[in-house]
């Protein structure tokens, strides 16, 4: 498993006003928006491409084109939808399926309550949409399931990660190189309650609640 946290002002800016808790709920989800943008930069860098010959006005020249099939993006609901526009912004030719996942509560156990995706994922490149990884097991299951029907890769794109979470996944995927991900800041900790600190609160709830 790789790991990638964002370094840079404007993504640090951003994520700073997204944790206010004055933030409503509007402006959560512009902020969400562009901070996915921001972070699609570095988390495709890794998208297959091919050469792609291009005639300007002025000449021909070999260019570059996405390889088929086309990538696939996940955004696990409920939160990850709010990270869906923005990352389909930017690849705006993609796949889109989708996971239902939630946590529970108290056990942190994650139910699976909704599955639609391309039928056919083998070796596809699919990018899971999550802005919360918190003890990782939602995102672990995501990963199995996709990993199961034969993905390439999956890079995972997160805006607020616990080191719980990311040691989960980097333990349960040593060695994996399918497995990437990118988060826009990793936190202190986990609190008894299973939430990140400092955070930003439920993602969910502050997107649609
Ligand atoms: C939140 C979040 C992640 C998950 C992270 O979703 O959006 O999917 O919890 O927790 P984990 O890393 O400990 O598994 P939640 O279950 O609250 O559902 P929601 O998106 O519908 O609010």
């Amino acid at each position: 498993m790789d790991l990638h946290v964002a370094d840079h002002p404007l993504i640090a800016h951003k994520l700073t006003v997204l944790r206010d808790e004055q933030t409503d709920s509007s402006r959560f989800r512009t902020l969400t928006d562009e901070l996915v943008m921001l972070l699609s930069y570095e988390a495709t860098r890794g998208i297959r491409t091919e050469p792609k010959e291009v005639t300007t006005p002025v000449s021909t020249t070999t260019g570059t084109a996405l390889t088929a099939p086309r990538p696939v993006v996940v955004p696990i609901l409920r939160a990850g939808l709010g990270m869906l526009e923005g990352m389909l912004k930017m690849l705006p030719t993609a796949e889109v399926g989708f996971l239902g996942m939630v946590r529970d509560d108290e056990t942190f156990d994650v139910h699976t309550y909704a599955e639609r995706l391309p039928a056919d994922l083998t070796d596809r490149q699919v990018f899971v949409l999550d802005p919360m990884l918190a003890t990782g097991g939602t995102l672990a299951m995501a990963i199995d399931f996709l990993l199961e029907r034969g993905v390439s890769s999956v890079t995972a794109v997160c805006l607020v990660s616990a080191p719980e979470g990311v040691e989960a996944i980097a333990d349960k995927y040593r060695g994996v190189t399918e497995v990437t991900v990118h988060t826009a800041a990793l936190d202190e900790r986990l609190n008894e309650k299973g939430y990140i600190v400092p955070g930003l609160g439920d993602a969910g709830d502050r997107l649609y609640g």
